[in-house]
């Protein structure tokens, strides 16, 4: 007799289902964030034939364009950033979707217009009224419009239709601590609730990232392995090789904790810590992943000095060519002490992984630009191979390479050929590139199109987003009190600040090279 086991992956395929008519009105459409990333995906979705076949995009901001214009900076941005280039056949059924309004945030006539436009949307797509609102506007405006959007009847508690959905995308930074990310959550609950709101963190859309959960849960040989008995420790790195590029006004309010770990490096960390879910559904995924934020041990008052270390770049000579000191950045602060580099050391208080130490490091201008996880297991228990043994005994490493060069490593030691006894490190290795020749859809692409089709499962709810700022602002709290002393203080090209090399020293081990 066979039994038939329910596969816990096992869901409807998101593309077994069509989105319905959408229009997608985004908030600050003359920005960077829509040139750049919204408007390539979305016309890589429509040449995918993943977009509704009645679909519209409202672009709302404050610049006087026409349709028109809007159109044409649009096919500039796709021109410039898509990963595929423009099919003029494509193009010219896919640019009458947009249109353009131009007002105020703040403006209620505005949203009278709005309204009216989507009313006629409605009617020309003939079935309710779906709409998703994006908030790619700085993150200052976000209360003024969600206070609009409630005032003119046009949110989720109170839209008046029968039919239909309205859904809203709103971009990270999602508060700046806290407090602020709390009233930001109060703001939202409002007019929407929270199965409505989609908060976007882009590498949850990175396929490689995805695939941590695939990896783990799909393979049966790693689970049992996954844990305190097994792990020695684990490594985070999110390097990136340029500077902050333009962005000077915004980094020198946030800094590398808030930019990169309280978002992207503590969702990393999630998916690498957390339980197997019940059930690949959203809310179950959501569930173990706060678990995880929840039971990270706080790091405060003193224990900040010794845990974590921050740094600045210092410009220097790299390739040479000559790169600028943060602080002679536009729009930056001559003697700022916002951190463009962060490494910290943490612990999960949890049955797993009680005692196994996280380093996790990011940080602009390093030597590199890769993200990736390290897993490193523990040494045999005993070691049969003594002082007769050539070569290293390195442990095993299993690498999870998110960018570039996308793919999975095992680290192992091998004997050597020959008559003597001596070890050798080989790496066990996939690569996306070779293994599927296909390239991966942009991180922006899977999350609009999950959002398309109400699958929150790779959004941030409204507790694990206030789970990660109660961790993150012990550590800025601590930082206020003790203003760092010695920036700038890594060379830009280097792999950051000699303390953060200290941290890992300390603990008998040191960061790998990736
Ligand atoms: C953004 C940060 O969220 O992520 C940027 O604001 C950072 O500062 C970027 O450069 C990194 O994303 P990616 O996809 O290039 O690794």
């Amino acid at each position: 007799m066979t039994t038939t086991v329910e596969n816990p992956l096992r869901r409807e395929s998101r593309l077994e289902r069509t989105p319905q008519p959408t229009t997608i009105v985004i908030f600050g459409a003359t920005g960077d964030l829509t040139h750049r990333k919204l408007l390539p995906a979305l016309y890589n979705l429509e040449m995918d034939h993943h977009l509704p076949s009645s679909f519209s995009v409202v672009g709302f901001a404050r610049r006087d364009w026409s349709d028109d214009k809007f159109r044409e900076e649009m096919r500039s941005g796709i021109e410039q950033f898509s990963r595929r280039p423009l099919d003029p056949a494509v193009w010219e059924t896919f640019c009458q979707k947009l249109h353009f309004l131009s007002s105020e945030f703040e403006s209620c006539e505005g949203y009278e217009r709005l309204n009216k436009l989507l009313t006629e949307k409605e009617q020309e797509h003939g079935i309710g009224s779906n709409v998703i609102y994006y908030l790619a506007t700085q993150p200052s405006y976000y209360p003024t419009i969600i206070e609009r959007l409630g005032e003119a009847e046009l949110g989720g508690r109170n839209r008046k239709t029968e039919q239909g959905y309205t859904r809203l995308i709103i971009e990270k930074p999602f508060g700046h601590d806290l407090e602020s990310a709390r009233e930001l959550n109060e703001q939202l609950h409002r007019v929407f609730s929270e199965n409505q709101i989609y908060r976007i963190d882009h590498y949850l859309g990175k396929e490689t990232v995805q695939n941590i959960l695939m990896f783990r849960f799909a393979n049966g040989i790693f689970e049992p392995i996954w844990d305190r008995r097994y792990v020695d420790h684990i490594q985070i790195t999110a390097a990136e090789s340029i500077g902050v590029e333009g962005r000077g006004r915004y980094y020198e309010e946030s800094g590398a904790l808030r930019d990169m770990v309280q978002s992207h490096l503590l969702q990393l960390l999630n998916l690498v810590a957390m339980e197997p879910p019940v059930s690949f559904e959203a809310n179950a995924v959501r569930d173990e992943k706060v678990k995880v934020l929840r039971a990270i041990r706080p790091i405060r008052g003193n224990a900040v000095a010794e845990q974590v270390v921050r740094g600045q770049y210092a410009g220097g000579w790299v390739h040479s060519d000559h790169l600028q000191a943060y602080r002679e950045e536009s729009n930056v602060n001559r003697d700022s002490a916002t951190e463009t580099y962060v490494a910290l050391k943490l612990f999960i208080d949890n049955w797993r992984w009680q005692g196994v130490p996280f380093y996790m490091r990011t940080g602009k201008e390093l030597t590199k630009r890769v993200t990736e996880i390290a897993i490193q297991f523990k040494q045999p228990p005993h070691m049969l191979f003594g002082s007769e043994v050539q070569g290293g005994l390195e442990p095993n490493v299993l690498a999870l390479r998110i960018q570039p060069d996308e793919g999975i490593s095992l680290k192992v030691l091998v004997k050597t050929p020959g008559t003597r006894t001596s070890l050798r490190p080989v790496k066990m290795e996939f690569l996306y590139g070779t293994s599927f020749g296909t390239e991966p859809p942009e991180a922006y692409e899977r999350l609009l199109l999950d959002c398309l089709l109400g699958d929150s499962t790779l959004f941030t709810r409204s507790d694990e987003v206030e789970a990660s700022w109660a961790f993150i602002t012990d550590i800025l709290d601590a930082w206020e009190q003790m203003p760092p002393p010695d920036f700038p203080n890594y060379e830009s090209g280097t792999w950051g600040p000699r303390e953060a090399d200290r941290l890992l020293y300390r603990d008998g081990r040191e960061w790998r090279w990736p």
